[in-house]
């Protein structure tokens, strides 16, 4: 999906790392909410050991420190017993893919199994334009014990809708190709985009829940967690958040920024006033900077895609056609919606999680790369590349 190289010179990554440490330290020693119970290095030191608790048949990590004093629930999954913690989020994993997609479904929920969710048992939800195989659900429900379901898309939800116009969509497609923009001449990708635009939070396998985790085939996630990234969401009245940040391929979203900015004229109201407006844009809204958030990875609140705001949006999006005559992707239509209907600061970073979707990827440094045990070369991380929007992020909050 990406083609941009990401450029981290040694010098500028040391000061980046230093600025990390030193930061962190500062902010490790003074903050108790976003760390919860970690209060000081001392703490944190004892917790890079994860506690175990070893029962006579399996031996589990837990996600956060063994406080003997708190019961530990037993979850029942298969007659299997597994340890969580009482208190969890309203929250599930979504996973969009097709059988095709089998070997890489099977990576990405090892990954995210033994990284995070192994002590939480978080539901999954598998979605597909078709019917799984039978092969397909044993090989992904063999996994874990944590629920699975899976779910067909409504037609009406993926295909191109009839009032497209067919030869200008074909027109816009081959202009891509011509272009070699990547899936410029894809339809299916189209369908995707659109369906992770418009679509995805009202199937019904998603209704029961809030938050979601948005997991691809081929993704790795690196470091442990010592706490659940959904009670965070949650706690902390977050509606979206990522772990990479970069500029989309302007010839796939040409009239994409007029339409908002009609859009704005119309909806005034929905403008929130402590918006991330100057992440996407560099003048106050006149031009679209391209700055998105990469959506392949995605924990995010679908009670704010379900809102008025954005469902608003999306039907205003939807009725311009550029998913098709153009190739608007999920990442920049979440991307502004969510900078411009939400607070800033209910947009989270998660600088310790890592994750990588080629060809990019997210590796924590300093202190939380060696309490998360990542897996990631620290040095080899997206954040202050060339082509990466993070220091627009960051400068949200100078
Ligand atoms: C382990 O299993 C044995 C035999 O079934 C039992 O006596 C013992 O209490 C079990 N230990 C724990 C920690 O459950
Ligand atoms: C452990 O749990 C008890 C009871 O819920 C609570 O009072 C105590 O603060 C907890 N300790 C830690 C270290 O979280
Ligand atoms: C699993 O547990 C349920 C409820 O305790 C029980 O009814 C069922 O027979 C068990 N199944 C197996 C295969 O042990
Ligand atoms: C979870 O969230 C969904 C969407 O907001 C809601 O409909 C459902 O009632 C919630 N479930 C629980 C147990 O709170």
């Amino acid at each position: 999906m990406a083609i941009l190289n990401p450029i981290l010179t040694p010098r500028r990554y040391l000061t980046v790392v230093l600025v990390t440490v030193i930061s962190l330290h500062y902010f490790l020693s003074t903050s108790s909410t976003e760390y919860g119970h970690l209060t000081s290095f001392g703490t944190l030191k004892e917790q890079m050991h994860l506690t175990s608790v070893t029962t006579n048949t399996s031996t589990i990590a837990l996600a956060e420190p063994y406080n003997h004093s708190t019961a530990l629930q037993p979850v029942h999954n298969n007659n299997d017993t597994h340890f969580s913690h009482g208190r969890r989020a309203n929250a599930t994993f979504v996973f969009l893919c097709r059988n095709s997609d089998l070997n890489g479904v099977v990576s990405s929920i090892v990954s995210m199994e033994d990284r995070f969710n192994r002590a939480y048992s978080y539901p999954w939800v598998f979605l597909n334009d078709e019917e799984f195989t039978e092969e397909f659900k044993q090989r992904v429900r063999v996994l874990t014990d944590a629920p699975m379901s899976f779910g067909v898309i409504p037609r009406e939800h993926w295909v191109q809708p009839d009032w497209i116009d067919e030869n200008r969509a074909r027109q816009g497609r081959m202009k891509l190709m011509n272009q070699r923009v990547i899936y410029g001449g894809s339809i299916p990708y189209r369908n995707m985009c659109r369906f992770n635009s418009g679509f995805f939070f009202q199937h019904e396998l998603l209704q029961p829940y809030r938050y979601y985790w948005r997991v691809e085939p081929n993704v790795k996630f690196f470091c442990g967690l010592d706490y659940d990234p959904f009670l965070y969401m949650e706690e902390h009245d977050k509606v979206y958040s990522f772990t990479i940040s970069l500029l989309e391929h302007q010839p796939t979203v040409p009239t994409l920024w007029d339409s908002v900015k009609e859009f704005i004229s119309e909806y005034p109201y929905f403008i929130e006033p402590e918006n991330a407006m100057n992440f996407i844009s560099d003048d106050g809204g006149e031009k679209y900077n391209l700055c998105h958030w990469w959506s392949n990875f995605e924990i995010a609140d679908m009670d704010f895609w379900r809102g008025e705001a954005y469902t608003k949006f999306f039907e205003f999006l939807e009725a311009k056609g550029g998913f098709y005559y153009e190739r608007w992707g999920d990442a920049p239509v979440h991307s502004i919606a969510a900078a411009l209907f939400a607070r800033k600061d209910q947009i989270h970073f998660f600088r310790d999680i890592g994750y990588r979707h080629e060809d990019f990827q997210h590796c924590p440094s300093g202190i939380q790369w060696s309490a998360g045990r990542c897996a990631c070369d620290p040095k080899d991380t997206f954040d202050y590349s060339q082509a990466s929007c993070l220091p627009r992020f960051e400068g949200l909050f100078q």
